[in-house]
């Protein structure tokens, strides 16, 4: 018996992987976050399969539905929405796998900031213009940020930023980065990418507020800040120079 955790991705069906797809169809148990994947990615589900929502359970829950298919040799597949290395709370299940003996393996997904650059049809590093991007969030109720991990200090350095958990307090993200990275600096917010109600706006950092509020978004969404997100204006990557392909190309760089 093996907890198999899967990055469900960020909605659709067809943005899971088929290492992903091919588990879930041979789990007798599913265990899926209802609040963030979409229900269309249970259709993987082998049929009887007993698919379990664990929105609204406790971890002490969750651990006996494992405790159970443990002891009945049954795999469990575990839903959780995007990828599992960010914001999936994989780590607090994995320890008390770890400290009562279940196996389990982790199979990666489409993280939600990659989905939403894809909505976007924009790449989130340019030449010149920003070489790194900062995965972020704010403060939330269930957890405070850890010190020095400010909005402020990530600002300052000018890279990409993609804040998840925040779009309930954007303006108050706006009036934080404005200061760094102006108002005139692009901005963009996906709602719930890739499902069929997903929305996207794309605006500035003065202007991302009123946009959101306008279109009555309150969760599920991704906040997208950096100068990458507007340049038209780049240098192309070096990676495709005919100087660089007769010098390089062949020597693994
Ligand atoms: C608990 S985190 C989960 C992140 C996830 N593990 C990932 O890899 O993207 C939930 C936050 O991720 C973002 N998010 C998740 N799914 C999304 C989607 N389909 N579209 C836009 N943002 C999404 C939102 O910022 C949301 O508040």
């Amino acid at each position: 018996m093996t907890v198999h955790f899967i990055g469900a991705g960020p909605g659709a069906p067809d943005l899971i992987t088929l290492r992903g797809r091919d588990l879930l169809a041979a789990s007798p148990v599913c265990l899926y976050a209802g609040s963030l994947v979409h229900e269309a990615v249970l259709a993987h589900c082998g049929p009887g399969a007993r698919i379990v929502n664990t929105a609204p359970m406790s971890l002490e829950e969750i651990e006996a539905e494992y405790v159970r298919a443990f002891e009945a040799g049954e795999d469990v597949a575990r839903l959780h929405s995007g990828d599992l290395s960010v914001w999936s709370a994989m780590g607090e299940q994995i320890r008390i796998l770890e400290a009562r003996g279940i196996p389990y393996t982790v199979t990666p997904g489409v993280p939600a900031f990659a989905a939403s650059a894809a909505v976007l049809g924009r790449e989130l590093t340019l030449p010149e213009v920003g070489q790194s991007l900062i995965l972020t969030r704010t403060t939330g109720r269930a957890s405070k940020m850890p010190e020095g991990e400010t909005l402020e200090a990530f600002a300052a350095t000018g890279a990409t930023l993609a804040l998840h958990l925040s779009i309930h307090v954007v303006e108050d993200v706006a009036a934080r980065l404005t200061p760094f990275y102006g108002a005139d600096c692009p901005a963009a917010v996906v709602f719930r990418a890739s499902w069929p109600d997903e929305t996207v706006l794309t605006g500035t950092l003065g202007t991302i507020a009123d946009q959101v509020r306008e279109a009555n978004i309150d969760r599920t969404a991704l906040i997208l800040v950096g100068p990458v997100l507007g340049s038209a204006d780049f240098r192309a990557s070096a990676l495709y120079d005919a100087d660089y392909q007769r010098r390089f190309r062949g020597r693994g760089n």
